[in-house]
């Protein structure tokens, strides 16, 4: 092209329009490198879930730590999660993008027919692998696309999935303090180059246990969301000391909402029907019935009308919307309490003050969900979006294909950095690893510019002078190098 230009053979204008054009073509290049696929430049992404942290709790006591990673970065109103909103289901839900019935975990207590096995967060059984396997969890995903991942208690993470384990991982084990599993993660992130991990997973059980216990209008919860808030400070701090805050996307969301219950809001399923007629599989406030063979219409007609607050389906008059429908392992007929309502046999037995589990569509349900690194807008507001949109978004961020699921990356990449970068002159260049790219291109572009200037002036004023095309390629010539090398 250049040796085109040289013999005079093009018109100023196009000459312009040629000299420009693969700087356009390089500038492009750069914004795609933001998202680079090899090795080194691989992007960073932390999920990091404090569990039951409800939605409106950063508005409850001062977070300046939640505060500084909603201007920095995103943050979502309202998060629809997946029903049945416990704990498992919706954990598994986060790293799938599915609803519970497609991925299986559909419950934190639940039984499985065709396996006859029961599964239960409070044992072993979460440890055999036929619970997890309707569904890939993008540690696995990750891994068999040649990245590393790194999972700190997380639900299920230390579960072998489709043969595998996260890259790193940590046993469950609720006595390992919030800092030692930062502390981890930490590492990981750091490790050199072909050892660092993608993406990880860190998981909190606070500030559910204390929402359990005291109740969310407890006023000694205020405490116990501040302390929260104290922890993700420690997180973005030793971030800071490992300088990968600038590198690594952090997404800080949860599970579930968390709302108050009254002891004078208890159904007695004992005043209704004879324990011996159903086996109960899940707990209060969705509760799973396995009627006693032959026993399905008995036990249903007991119930369906007996107390006011509660809602009781037949398995196949689930509403449509919960997505709650399709697995073996929801039970023939759920019983579903209203809000701020305890379904028990009879009234011994331990009894909470706070829970979760209810409806999803529900404000008190809902997570609350703040993001920032070099893929997130900043200081962006959205309104709402499912958590099963979460998946796909974090399968663009991690440049990895993802499996099917339910989510849809459509409605959630408002939440991304504009493709290309805003021009307007008072926005000072965003800063991170990968921002140096533009500057250098309109560096070079004005290079570029006034080198054609001159050689533009030249040819007009030289224009009888037989060395002209020496001195230009003499003048073209580093030109064309630097536009190499970048
Ligand atoms: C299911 O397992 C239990 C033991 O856990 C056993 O007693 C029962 O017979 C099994 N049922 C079927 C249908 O295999
Ligand atoms: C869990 O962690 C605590 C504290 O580090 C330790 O004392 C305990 O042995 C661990 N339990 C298991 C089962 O590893
Ligand atoms: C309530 O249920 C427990 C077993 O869960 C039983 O031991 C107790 O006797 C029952 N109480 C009443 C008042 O029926
Ligand atoms: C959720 O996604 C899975 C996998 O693509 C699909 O099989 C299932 O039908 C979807 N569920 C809904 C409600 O669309
Ligand atoms: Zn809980």
């Amino acid at each position: 092209m250049l040796g085109f230009l040289l013999r005079g053979g093009c018109s100023p204008l196009v000459c312009l329009w040629a000299l420009l054009l693969p700087l356009v073509s390089l500038h492009r290049l750069n914004q795609h490198g933001r998202r680079g696929h090899a090795g080194m430049n691989r992007p960073k992404l932390l999920l990091l879930s404090f569990d039951g942290f409800r939605w409106d709790y950063v508005d409850r006591v001062p977070t300046p730590n939640f505060r500084s990673i909603m201007n920095e970065g995103v943050t979502v109103e309202q998060v629809e999660n997946a029903y049945i909103t416990k704990t498992f289901p919706n954990h598994y839900s986060l790293v799938t993008g599915l609803y519970a019935e497609t991925h299986g975990i559909v419950a934190n207590e639940m039984y499985d027919p065709v396996l006859n096995r029961s599964f239960s967060m409070e044992t072993d059984s979460i440890y055999d692998s036929r619970w997890w396997e309707e569904a890939v969890p993008l540690w696995v995903t990750i891994q068999k696309a040649g990245g590393r991942s790194g999972a700190a208690m997380w639900p299920g993470s230390d579960v072998r999935i489709h043969g595998m384990y996260p890259t790193q991982f940590l046993q469950y084990n609720a006595s390992i303090s919030f800092e030692t599993r930062v502390e981890r993660i930490i590492e990981w992130f750091s490790a050199p180059n072909e050892e660092a991990v993608d993406f990880g997973v860190l998981y909190w059980e606070e500030p559910d246990e204390s929402g359990h216990n005291l109740g969310p209008q407890s006023p000694l919860m205020d405490e116990v969301i501040a302390g929260i808030d104290e922890k993700l400070g420690f997180l973005i701090n030793e971030l800071k000391k490992a300088g990968l805050y600038e590198k690594v996307n952090l997404i800080v969301t949860s599970d579930h909402g968390m709302t108050q219950l009254f002891t004078d809001n208890i159904i007695e399923l004992d005043e209704y029907v004879s324990r011996d007629l159903y086996t109960w599989v899940d707990k209060s406030p969705v509760v799973g019935i396995l009627p006693k063979e032959g026993k399905l219409e008995e036990v249903y007609n007991k119930l369906v009308d007996a107390n006011p607050n509660m809602v009781v389906y037949k398995k196949e008059e689930i509403p449509k919307h919960f997505h709650y429908q399709h697995n073996n392992r929801i039970m023939p007929i759920i019983i579903e309490a209203k809000e701020g309502w305890t379904v028990m046999q009879n009234r011994t037995g331990p009894f909470m003050l706070g829970n979760h589990g209810y409806d999803n569509t529900l404000r008190s349900m809902q997570p609350v969900f703040v993001a920032r690194g070099p893929a997130f807008r900043q200081n962006y507001v959205k309104t709402s979006m499912r958590s099963v949109d979460l998946y796909p978004l974090m399968c663009h961020i991690l440049s990895i294909r993802p499996m099917p699921n339910n989510g849809s990356l459509l409605n959630v990449k408002d939440l991304l950095y504009p493709e290309l970068v805003p021009t307007t002159p008072s926005t000072p260049p965003r800063v991170n690893q990968y921002s140096y790219a533009p500057v250098v291109g309109s560096f070079i572009s004005v290079v570029m510019v006034l080198g054609f200037l001159v050689f533009y002036i030249r040819q007009v004023t030289l224009k009888q002078l037989p060395s002209l095309k020496h001195r230009s390629r003499e003048m073209s010539q580093p030109l064309l190098q630097e536009d190499l090398h970048l």
